[in-house]
């Protein structure tokens, strides 16, 4: 049985430490299994989840700046996440990319500034809206995002990266994407990768209302190395048997 990644995207939530170590300390009971589990909390809770619960979970940043250190307030740098012992990092989720304007651009830079500078494993969310979908652009939009963000990565570095495919359209809505477009996603996104690199380097999960009740569905009927999840990742119930799949 292949080990499978299981992210938890905890966005902007919950609002104190408190309330995030409640939610870890009730996973800690209830989660028993091989597959890695990666806790995605808000920045500002890292090094105190790190603390508590290193060893017990992988830990990654929501998002990180291109740039090492200098005069960006507010911006936190592939280098500070590794340095409180972040393994991973998500880049490009589809809510920076809408609410904060994120570009393929910007993406870009955030990626080499990664894996150029740092060990951290990033996370590359990309995925189609409603609209892109049901005018078919869907492998348009992958084929467009994969290449922009992977300019300049070479074949060695590619390897580490997880993608996530994630369809805004099955955000935070409880309707998760069918098995066939799942797979068919895959499979798009294995075809680029091997264009660009002769091979399928990295890991591809999915995300996009992954609940305790589909996630065998998920795993069990598509090809996914793994699932990022958002709201179910704060409900420890739900969570642990998401990452207690196998
Ligand atoms: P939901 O699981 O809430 O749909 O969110 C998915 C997501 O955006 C994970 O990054």
């Amino acid at each position: 049985m292949q080990k499978k990644i299981i992210i938890a995207n905890w966005k902007c939530n919950p609002i104190s430490t408190k309330e995030g170590e409640k939610i870890l300390f009730s996973l800690k009971e209830s989660i028993k299994t091989e597959n890695e589990v990666i806790i995605c909390p808000p920045s500002v809770f890292l090094s105190h989840f790190l603390t508590l619960f290193s060893g017990i979970y992988s830990f990654g940043g929501q998002d990180c700046f291109f740039e090492e250190k200098g005069a960006y307030t507010g911006e936190i740098s592939p280098k500070m996440l590794q340095s409180i012992g972040c393994k991973y990092v998500i880049v490009g989720h589809s809510e920076r990319r809408t609410i904060f304007n994120e570009t393929d651009k910007t993406i870009n830079l955030k990626i080499n500034r990664i894996l150029n500078s740092t060990k951290l494993i990033p996370i590359l969310c990309i995925g189609e809206n409603r609209e892109e979908r049901e005018k078919n652009k869907t492998f348009a939009i992958l084929k467009e995002q994969i290449k922009n963000a992977l300019k300049g990565v070479a074949i060695g570095k590619a390897k580490k990266i997880i993608i996530a495919y994630e369809p805004i359209w099955a955000i935070g809505t409880g309707v998760y994407a069918e098995e066939k477009q799942i797979e068919e996603a895959k499979d798009y996104i294995a075809k680029i990768l091997c264009d660009i690199y002769g091979s399928k380097t990295s890991k591809i999960i999915y995300g996009g209302s992954v609940d305790s009740k589909n996630i065998k569905q998920i795993l069990g009927t598509t090809d996914m190395d793994g699932v990022l999840v958002g709201g179910s990742s704060l409900k420890p119930k739900e969570f642990s048997a998401i990452a207690n799949y196998k």
